[in-house]
Formats: C-alpha cells, sequence, structure tokens
C-alpha cells in the first residue's frame, strides 16, 4: 500500500469528481456523503475525462454519451460503456490541518488494470 496525499477533502465538489494526477495516472476523486472514491479519469467507452461528469446517487455520468459508473465497482450502470474503469483505494485523513483525501494508485480495488 502507497496512499498518497492528493488533495484536502473540502477540494473535492459534492456534484462532480476533481481530476487529480497521481504517478503516472490521471485520477477522478469523487465523494458521496462521507466516503470518498478514486477511479482512473478516463471513460471506459472513449477517451474522455470523468471528472468532467456529473457526480449523483454514488456515480459519476460520463458527459460525452451519458454512461454512467458506480463509484464505488467502477462498473457502468447504463449503456454505452460496457467495461468497468480500475477504482483505487481511497480514503479520508484527519489531521490538525485538516481533512485530506488519500489514494493509493499501486493497486484497484476492482481488479481493473489501469490503462
Ligand atoms: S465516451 Fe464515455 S460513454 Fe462514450
Amino acid at each position: 500500500m502507497a496512499y498518497e496525499r492528493v488533495c484536502a477533502l473540502s477540494d473535492v465538489p459534492t456534484d462532480e469528481a476533481l481530476g487529480v494526477t497521481i504517478g503516472e495516472y490521471d485520477v477522478a476523486v469523487a465523494r458521496h456523503n462521507d466516503e470518498v472514491y478514486a477511479l482512473q479519469d478516463l471513460c471506459s467507452h472513449a477517451a474522455v475525462s470523468l471528472s468532467e461528469g456529473e457526480v449523483e446517487d454514488c456515480s459519476v455520468e460520463c458527459w460525452l454519451h451519458g454512461s454512467r459508473f458506480d463509484l464505488r465497482t467502477g462498473k457502468p450502470i447504463s449503456f454505452p460503456a460496457t467495461e468497468p474503469v480500475a477504482t483505487f483505494p481511497a480514503e479520508v485523513r484527519d489531521t490538525p490541518d485538516g481533512s485530506y483525501v488519500y489514494v493509493d494508485t499501486t493497486t484497484t480495488l476492482n481488479g481493473v488494470t489501469p490503462s
């Protein structure tokens, strides 16, 4: 495990994802209630950033063709995408300076190899 601090929790909007670069990967960080999630910032349908889409009901919508991906599993829940996107472990750590989001891109939660 190699968690890296990527942003303050307050940087992550509640209705859209935040695009960050961690090492070699672009990652979309999103939140739902008190949980944070990190997905590879790349739609599995075409080369489009998921972080530019809307977040709602623990899913993010691809702005291009409208597939929604579950933040927990990375799986599409609507067409046209059919393949999951890689999901990375993410957590919030509270420090005396505030709450920060940490993500580990050395492994994935859903077994999908990031592209
Ligand atoms: S590019 Fe994302 S659904 Fe088509």
